[in-house]
This record gives C-alpha cells, sequence and structure tokens, in this order.
C-alpha cells in the first residue's frame, strides 16, 4: 500500500474527528460537557470503541446545506466494551447543526441497532441534540420514526439506556421514553415535548429549561429518568455500574460476578432492624444493602416514589432485581407512583430472566380523593399483572405489615410466588389489628382486648404458614442465607403463561 494512501485515510479520519471544529468544542466544554467522542472514551473499556460510518454524510441540499458538510454527520456510531462484554453505541456531537437527527445520522443509528438485535447485545444511546435537523423537515422526522420502531422490537430482547447529556426536545424524548433507563446529569441536560417558548404561547406559563424539563423535575415528579448525576464523568461511570448487573438479552441469563461474600453470612444486626412499635419507621434499604453481596445496592429512582425501594444487587454473584416497601417514606403505602415504578421494574427484569426478590412492609395502598381520582385503580392493578404475569424466580420476604389488597399484590403466593418467607413478627391481615376492631367490634368498650385477640389470632406470619402461603418463617439474622439458597434452588425454574399475541395491561 502507498504511503499517501494510509495518509489520506488519516487526514480523512482526522477531519471527521474535529467534528464542529475547533471553537464549537471549546464552547461544549465551557458549558461543563465532554465532546461525544470523549464521553464515549469514559463509557466503554480503553481502546476498544470501533467506529461504524466515520466518512457518512448528509444529503440536503437546501438553504446551503451542501456547502457545510461534516464527514459523519453529528453522530459518532459503533460498538465497544464495557467490563469486557460487548455493547453498540450512539452519540450524538452538539458540535455539528446541534447534534440535531439527519436523514443520515438517524441511519447510522438505526444500523447499529438493528446490529445489536441480531448479535443480542446493549445499546446506550448518548442524546445531546436539538432535535429534528430543521433545514431537513420530514427526512429528520422519518429519522426519529425509524429510531422508535426499533426502540419498540428491541424492547424486551436487547437492554436498552439512554443518556441525556444536553438538550433532548421535541418527538425526541420519546426515543429514551421507549428504552429501559433514561439518565440525565444535572445542570447540563433537559427533556421537554415542547420547550419554554412554546408553552408560553399556548398557555401563558412562564417557566425556564431548567424548571419545565431539567433532571430534578424528572427524577422527583414526573419519573421520566431513573437516575441523575451531577456531572458527565460520574453519569457515564454510573451507567458502566448500571450495565454490570443486565444481562445482554433475553435468552442469555444473568451476569456472574466471583465474590469472596459468604452466602451464609449471618447478620445479627438484622433482628433489630424493625421497631417493636408497628408504627414506628425505619429504613428498608438498611436491610437491602445488608443481605446483598458486598452491601453492593444499586437503587434505581432513588428520588421518586421513594415510598417503594426498587434496584439491583447481585446474591452469590448473580445479578437480582429487589422490590421493597419504605416505611420511611408514606409509610411504605402504595400510591399511583409507587405501583406505576415497581410495575415497571417486574417486568424489566422479568423480560430478562432477572430473579426478583420482594421485601414487604406494607400497610395498604394510599387512601384519598387525589388518590382514588387519579386511576388508583388501574395503577394498582398495573403492579398485580406485572406479578402474577412474571414467570422468573420470585422470592418474597414479609419483615412486618402485609395487608390487604397489598399483600396479595406484593408477590404473594397467590400471584405466582416461588418461595414466600416471613419473619416472626409479621402481621398479615385484611388491615391493622386497631382498624379491624374498630370496625367489627363497633361499641365494645374493651378495644383494646379485642385487638389483643386479633392480633393474637389473626395478625401473626403463623396463619398464613398453616395454610401455605407462607413456606418458612425465618430468623432475620438468616435472610442472607435464605434467600440465596432460594435463589439456586429455583435457578432451572421453569413455567408458562398460556399462549397469547401479549396481554392488555391496564396502561
Ligand atoms: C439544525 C440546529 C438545530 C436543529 C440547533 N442547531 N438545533 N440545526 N436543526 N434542530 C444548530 C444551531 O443553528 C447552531 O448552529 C448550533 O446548532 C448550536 O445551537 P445554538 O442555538 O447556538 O445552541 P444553544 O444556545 O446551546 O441552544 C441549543 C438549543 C437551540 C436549545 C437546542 O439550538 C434550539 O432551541 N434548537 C431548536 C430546538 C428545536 O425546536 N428542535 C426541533 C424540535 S421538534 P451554529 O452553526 O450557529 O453553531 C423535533 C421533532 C422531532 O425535534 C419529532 C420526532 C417525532
Amino acid at each position: 500500500m502507498k504511503a499517501e494512501t494510509i495518509l489520506k485515510l488519516e487526514q480523512k479520519r482526522q477531519q471527521a474527528r474535529i467534528g464542529g471544529g475547533v471553537e464549537r468544542t471549546a464552547t461544549q466544554h465551557k458549558k461543563g460537557k465532554l465532546t461525544a467522542r470523549e464521553r464515549l472514551e469514559v463509557l466503554v473499556d480503553p481502546d476498544s470503541f470501533e467506529e461504524f460510518d466515520m466518512f457518512v454524510e448528509h444529503r440536503g441540499t437546501n438553504f446551503g446545506m451542501e456547502k457545510n458538510i461534516t464527514s459523519g454527520d453529528g453522530c459518532v456510531t459503533g460498538h465497544g466494551t464495557i467490563n469486557g462484554r460487548l455493547v453498540y453505541v450512539y452519540s450524538q456531537d452538539f458540535t455539528v447543526f446541534g447534534g440535531s437527527l439527519s436523514e443520515t445520522n438517524a441511519k447510522k443509528i438505526c444500523k447499529i441497532m438493528d446490529m445489536a438485535l441480531r448479535t443480542g447485545a446493549p445499546v446506550i444511546g448518548i442524546n445531546d441534540s436539538g432535535g429534528a435537523r430543521i433545514q431537513e423537515g420530514v427526512d429528520s422526522l422519518s429519522g426519529y420514526g425509524d429510531i422508535f420502531l426499533r426502540n419498540v422490537k428491541a424492547s424486551g430482547v436487547i437492554p436498552q439506556i439512554s443518556l441525556i447529556m444536553g438538550p433532548c426536545a421535541g418527538g425526541a424524548v420519546y426515543s429514551p421514553a421507549l428504552t429501559d433507563f433514561t439518565i440525565m446529569t444535572r445542570g447540563t441536560s433537559y427533556m421537554f415535548v415542547t420547550g419554554p417558548d412554546v408553552v408560553k404561547t399556548v398557555t401563558h406559563e412562564e417557566v425556564t429549561q431548567e424548571e419545565l424539563g431539567g433532571a430534578s423535575v424528572h427524577t422527583t415528579k414526573s419519573g421520566v429518568a431513573d437516575l441523575a448525576f451531577d456531572n458527565e464523568i460520574e453519569t457515564l461511570l454510573q451507567t458502566r455500574r448500571l450495565f454490570n448487573f443486565l444481562p445482554n438479552n433475553n435468552k442469555i441469563g444473568v451476569p456472574w460476578r466471583p465474590t469472596n461474600d459468604p452466602a451464609d453470612r449471618v447478620e445479627t444486626s438484622l433482628n433489630d432492624l424493625v421497631p417493636a412499635d408497628t408504627n414506628k419507621p425505619y429504613d428498608i434499604k438498611e436491610l437491602l444493602t445488608r443481605i446483598v453481596d458486598e452491601y453492593d445496592f444499586f437503587e434505581i429512582q432513588p428520588e421518586y416514589a421513594s415510598n417503594v425501594v426498587i434496584g439491583f444487587g447481585r446474591m452469590e454473584g448473580r445479578s437480582v432485581g429487589f422490590v421493597a416497601n419504605q416505611p420511611l417514606s408514606k409509610a411504605g403505602c402504595l400510591d399511583i407512583d409507587a405501583s406505576r415504578k415497581a410495575a415497571r421494574f417486574v417486568r424489566f427484569c422479568d423480560a430478562f430472566n432477572i430473579p426478583i426478590v420482594t421485601v414487604v412492609d406494607v400497610p395498604g395502598f394510599l387512601p384519598g380523593i387525589d388518590q382514588e381520582h387519579n386511576g388508583i385503580i388501574k395503577h394498582g392493578a398495573k403492579l398485580i399483572a406485572a406479578y402474577a404475569e412474571a414467570t422468573v424466580p420470585k422470592i418474597t420476604l414479609i419483615v412486618r405489615k402485609a395487608y390487604g389488597g397489598a399483600y396479595i399484590v406484593m408477590s404473594s403466593k397467590h400471584l405466582r410466588g416461588d418461595i414466600n418467607y416471613a419473619w416472626p413478627n409479621a402481621e398479615i391481615a385484611v388491615m391493622g389489628p386497631k382498624g379491624a376492631v374498630e370496625i367489627i367490634f363497633r361499641g365494645d368498650k374493651d378495644l383494646a382486648a379485642r385487638e389483643a385477640e386479633y392480633k393474637e389470632k389473626i395478625a401473626n406470619p403463623f396463619v398464613a404458614a398453616s395454610r401455605g402461603y407462607l413456606d418458612d418463617v425465618i430468623r432475620p439474622q438468616n435472610t442472607r442465607f435464605r434467600i440465596c439458597r432460594a435463589l439456586t434452588l429455583l435457578s432451572d425454574k421453569k413455567d408458562d403463561t398460556p399462549w397469547k399475541k401479549h396481554d392488555n395491561l391496564p396502561l
């Protein structure tokens, strides 16, 4: 090969790497943002990234576009590894037409999505874009349509993660919304269907971009984003951490990581975790942290609907999904947001063969006009449906209250729970003892005695255990060991659901 031919190739590559140029890159840095390529360097293992379509150019001719061509057209696509496991990635380059989506760079994204589906590997998209490329009109819109279609086809087949590291506006937000996890960077990213200007015109509301769709809004109020971090490096590193818990596809089984943490580690501190006073709160995350391998629990949506905790941990090296009521928030009641949050997580775990451990301390569904009028019936039903349809190993531990409908919902035996345990102080009943005696013994002079009698007869785990609805009542200190053993027992579990095109989830 002639040296000048190789030189020409390297020059073309170098040109493509410059993107929108030095000035725009400096502006990007000034905002506290990395460039598209710098982000990939942090996200994937060193030297593992191989770029595709570096020489793709747009085909626009309107508004002088034919004179404004950048090699790669504002989106870096390819594949790499995260801790040695294959991942496909795309990273929008804000320095080229504001990272806007063109007909051609949409094709690049679709190409790696198709390859990811064919090879059974996850896709991570880094979004930093002014949306549809305005100069292209419908050609750009069609690109979004093609991406949405692939997001839907890939859902439940390969994990999809969206990182929001800049603007994400208009219909563009619907691709992240169709993926499994959306992660934002605080202060520099925002998502909305229509921006502040349109909002002002239509509804006369004045709002900033941050107030309308910043990380704080989406991780606390809307629940659109699962996680947010203070800067881009942290966002990318935590994405690697999340990735480590996920399988590559829906056929391969969960990843396994060697651990020195013994499965039979006795955790005596758990014996005193639940206060004797049943109305006193405590932090359920203490329990989760103490039973997982190396105390490493990765919480998803920590600031949204905090009355239910969801997240990943490992037991004997294998990924497990955890769902737990949180007595510290709304006494651990299930409400609309908590039901939706937990249901989506259960369905994710089920789709990707990740066993589910459910830790129950729930006084019931949250009462109130607001909840009823906003459809708690339909939203609560989502969680019932999610647990009932899940065929992955399901282990349930009732640590204190399991009242009413919420008892049934939280992975009870009745919804195909495989192994159901309770701690000895658990109370399983239609409602709390006080409320119960006030109804059935209305007018009785000695309600306290009635309450004690009710507790003795009903609000304990042994009635449920006597019916076989609990498989055992276990000592708190042995919780890790019992769950690890149950997971091993269920590792080859097979369960069927009648053939159907798909279910009709109460959306
Ligand atoms: C083409 C775009 C662009 C776009 C930005 N640019 N958005 N070019 N199409 N959609 C270009 C700018 O012209 C500018 O070019 C460069 O990117 C940087 O933009 P600035 O405005 O200078 O940056 P900044 O001040 O940081 O503002 C970023 C921004 C703003 C908030 C994203 O550019 C903006 O509001 N853009 C339009 C957003 C929008 O309404 N998009 C359409 C949404 S609807 P130069 O050459 O000066 O560097 C949509 C439909 C999708 O996306 C439907 C899917 C179904």
